[in-house]
């Protein structure tokens, strides 16, 4: 399988890999509600976690996002590829870290960030993180950058065993503040070649 941008693998259960579109918008809203959590260590307050998702994830941050010539969005879908069978997304900011600890952990330019990274809870293990990073690695190349980088709560070993099997690597630490309680972060970053 070619790392393409987009492509579609024959067959009504394989997954279609694709740019998420103006009508994904609600779909998206709805997997980045879902999928949130799973990132969040334990200790996370479901106040804090709904305050966060009510201020970033409503179907018109969705659509800002998509209007972003800074951003891109990549979905994953089943059953065709249609926006309400999406299983996972991922986006990428390019542009100066906005984080001053990333800034100084990576320092080659242009840096893109991959700020979300999600799949659903059933596909966990079922092979579709591998094909949405691929096709959000291609994505990142297309935009010119160097280094990809992200920052990945330091209790989140699966996360942070997945994307060091996709090529990150650990460059510095960094820190998340959901519902004022700061957390610790690992910077990932891995060279664009
Ligand atoms: C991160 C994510 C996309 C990875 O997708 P996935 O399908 O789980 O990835 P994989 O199964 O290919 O890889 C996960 C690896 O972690 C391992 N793993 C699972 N649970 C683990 C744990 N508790 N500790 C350490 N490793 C763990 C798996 O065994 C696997 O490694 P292996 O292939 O060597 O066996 C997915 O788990 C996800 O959406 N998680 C919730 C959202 C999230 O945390 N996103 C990242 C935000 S920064």
């Amino acid at each position: 399988m070619s790392h393409a941008w987009l492509w579609q693998n024959r067959g009504v259960t394989e997954p279609v890999i694709r740019p998420a579109t103006a009508g994904d918008v609600e779909a998206l809203a709805a997997l980045a509600a879902e999928t949130f959590p799973l990132a969040c260590p334990p200790h996370t307050t479901p106040e804090a976690m709904a305050d966060f998702i009510e201020r970033h994830f409503r179907p018109e941050h969705f659509a800002a996002y998509l209007d972003d010539p800074a951003r891109r969005v990549v979905v994953a879908a089943r059953g065709g590829g249609a926006s309400d069978a999406l299983v996972g997304y991922s986006m990428l900011i390019g542009g100066e870290p906005g984080d001053a600890d990333a800034a100084a952990a990576v320092t080659a330019r242009p840096a893109i960030e991959l700020s979300k990274f999600y799949t659903r809870a059933g596909e966990h293990g079922g092979g579709i993180a591998a094909p949405l990073m691929a096709a959000t690695l291609d994505a990142a190349r297309v935009t010119g950058a160097v280094v990809c980088w992200l920052g990945v709560n330091e209790e989140n070993a699966r996360a942070i065993r997945f994307y060091e099997k996709q090529g990150f690597a650990k460059a510095g630490r960094k820190h998340f503040t959901v519902g004022g309680r700061v957390e610790n972060d690992w910077v990932l970053a891995q060279p664009l070649g």
